[in-house]
């Protein structure tokens, strides 16, 4: 979603400014911006489209200065037009505002100005904060800011600047997030660690209700009521490497071939196989708490909902307790029936999600102990849970998620693995786990291995106009996931179903126009979907399956077969994912869509 990075110190400010926008384009944007400070005037430049675009106008029409803001915006009030674009100017143009998020009450806001003699040259609700910041302006930047700030209703991550009170950005958050970046006479402002990271790895991650005005050399973090707030300096560990394509044409195809890798950094140091369990260190629950657990909520949107339920299966099939699976946008709004006995897991790679976040804070609320499956190291999830189990999947920047999704599933594993030795499983069964998790980065090779035969199987079908993807147990949360990367790369409408449930109405669908991907791997259920697969084929489907050993039953029912190692069934999710991604991806490729940001999607999205 949309992007903010700000800078003041003593280089050109603008290559800095285009350059933290680039590495935010993963995030979903369709214009872009900057505000530059030239002597005493703001100059600003916008553009719709690509970052490519905004750079073109600024070698058209340069602008030039030591201190500025950029934006990247994903349109939420009004097109993505040029006047739409961030930053956002005040009438007597003196304040420059770039924002990400949502102001509720900007039409109320948006009336009062105009009777108060501002002119409004956008739709956008950003621009309130432009001209009430103007309005509120009496010597101070900060204070003007801060007072306008108490008048808004919404979310807000904001950064601002001002031709009359010159050499600082004031920046605020609320709901959307922002950090400041620390360096040697210069500082950065940033809504994503990625977008400075090729200039400091020291930061300052700014919290809900902080107000900070970050100058050259110093900055100052206070709240809205100017009280000041200590706030750590925090260390990003992760490597400029990580956020480059390495050699791979697309983010999300490296991100497919790194997951023998983020696999295996996910159990890293937490897999005690010798006693079929695993040491989870964030997790900050005593043995009493872990005892005391009669139900678990976890919530999640998109692939991380996918991956929630999975861990449904696994909690409580080895646990026993019972787990309900809760879209984070439809639990924030319901009144849920949860206690302080009840564990609410709150899955997310990004951290940002809003509804996610604002499901956990209902959790919370209603004295549900909170534990964060997170990728994104000191995202506000991470920071506000009770526990936490970090992914360490390393940054993931294709919008489709890939290999977040795996290393979801294998913390989930650990997780149950720990409660489960807790509540009676067995050290032996404990010990079959926990050898088939350590055995998985291998796997997940071998079927990696196949990604030449999985691109000749997407050259078959990419012409396709739908999409049917089938499994039941463990495997239907990976047909749904399946179908979800098709879609959102290739625009091919996909559907996920219960492999059985397909006779309940998908069935009328299927003609020798209709491929059908069933993920049926030999488990418990394996004989079951044999017998789904045969309707469909009795009804000229097109059939490709994922399954796991040689099957006489399959002989001439199906298209394609790709074939994937076995492990417990519990596990079979991360194996059987890979081969629906990998289609996803050359399907998509094939078609020219632009994988790694497709259209209208977001990877982050801070507006519920
Ligand atoms: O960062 P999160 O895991 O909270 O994101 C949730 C969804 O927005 C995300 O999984 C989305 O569905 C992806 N585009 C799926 O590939």
């Amino acid at each position: 979603m949309c992007g903010i990075i700000g800078y003041i110190g003593p280089k050109p400010v603008v290559p800095l400014l285009l350059e933290g926008l680039k590495r935010m384009e993963y995030r979903g944007y369709d214009s872009a911006g900057v505000a530059v400070v030239e002597g005493a005037q703001i100059t600003t430049r916008r553009a719709v489209g690509k970052i490519a675009k905004l750079e073109s106008l600024l070698t058209k029409e340069p602008v030039a200065g030591t201190m500025g803001i950029g934006h990247t915006r994903w349109a939420t009030h009004g097109p993505p037009t040029e006047r739409n674009a961030h930053p956002h100017r005040s009438t007597d143009g003196s304040v420059v505002v770039v924002h990400n998020g949502i102001i509720e009450n900007a039409p109320a806001l948006r009336a009062t100005l105009k009777e108060l003699g501002y002119t409004f040259t956008s739709e956008t609700d950003t621009e309130v904060i432009a001209h009430l910041v103007e309005e509120m302006f009496d010597g101070s930047l900060e204070e003007a800011v801060a007072n306008a700030l108490k008048k808004l209703e919404g979310t807000y991550g904001i950064a601002v600047m001002s031709e009359k009170d010159p050499g600082k950005i004031v920046a605020a958050r609320k709901g959307s997030p922002l950090l400041v970046g620390l360096g040697d006479g210069e500082n950065f402002l940033a809504s994503d660690a990625s977008a400075i990271l090729a200039h400091t790895r020291q930061v300052v991650y700014l919290n809900d209700g902080d107000l900070v005005v970050v100058e050259k050399d110093r900055y100052h973090i206070t709240d809205i009521d100017a009280t000041p707030l200590p706030r750590k300096v925090d260390r990003i560990d992760w490597d400029l490497a990580e956020i480059e394509r390495g050699g791979y044409p697309h983010f999300m195809l490296k991100e497919i071939f790194e997951q023998p890798q983020t696999v295996e950094n996910t159990m890293r140091g937490r897999l005690i196989v010798e006693d079929g369990t695993s040491k989870l260190g964030g997790l900050n629950l005593t043995h009493e708490q872990l005892m005391a657990i009669d139900n678990i909520v976890i919530t999640a949107c998109g692939t991380s909902w996918h991956s929630a339920l999975i861990g449904e299966m696994m909690i409580e099939e080895l646990c026993r307790i019972p787990v309900e699976v809760e879209y984070a946008s439809e639990f924030r709004y319901r009144n849920p029936i949860i206690n302080e006995r009840t564990l609410c897991i709150v899955i997310s790679q990004s951290g940002e999600t809003a509804d996610t976040l604002a499901a956990m804070r209902e959790a919370k609320r209603r004295g549900a102990r909170t534990l964060g499956l997170v990728n994104v190291v000191g995202s506000t999830i991470a920071r506000e849970d009770d526990g936490g189990i970090y992914l360490h999947a390393g940054p993931e920047i294709g919008v489709a998620s890939t290999k977040a999704f795996t290393s979801q599933v294998i913390a989930l594993a650990l997780f149950t693995l720990k409660l489960a030795r807790k509540r009676g499983l067995s050290v032996t069964r404990g010990m079959a786990i926990a050898q088939a998790l350590a055995a998985l980065p291998a796997q997940i090779q071998q079927v990696l291995d196949q990604a030449q035969a999985i691109e000749d199987i997407a050259e078959e079908y990419k012409r396709a106009s739908n999409f049917l993807y089938l499994g039941r147990g463990f495997e239907f949360p990976v047909a749904l996931e399946g179908a979800l990367k098709l879609k959102e790369i290739s625009y091919i409408h996909a559907e996920g179903y219960p492999a059985a449930e397909m006779k309940h109405g998908p069935i009328a669908l299927i003609d020798e126009l209709m491929p059908v991907v069933f993920v049926a791997p030999h488990d418990a259920v394996f004989e079951k979907v044999v017998s789904n697969l045969q309707e469909v084929r009795a009804r000229k489907g097109r059939i490709i399956v994922i399954t796991s050993r040689p099957e006489p039953a399959l002989d001439g029912l199906v298209d394609y077969e790709i074939r994937i190692p076995e492990t417990e069934d519990m596990l079979m999710p991360v194996l059987a994912a890979i081969p629906l991604q990998l289609l996803a991806y050359y399907i998509a490729v094939k078609r020219g869509s632009n994988v790694d940001q497709p259209r209208n999607l977001a990877k982050s999205v801070t507006v519920e």
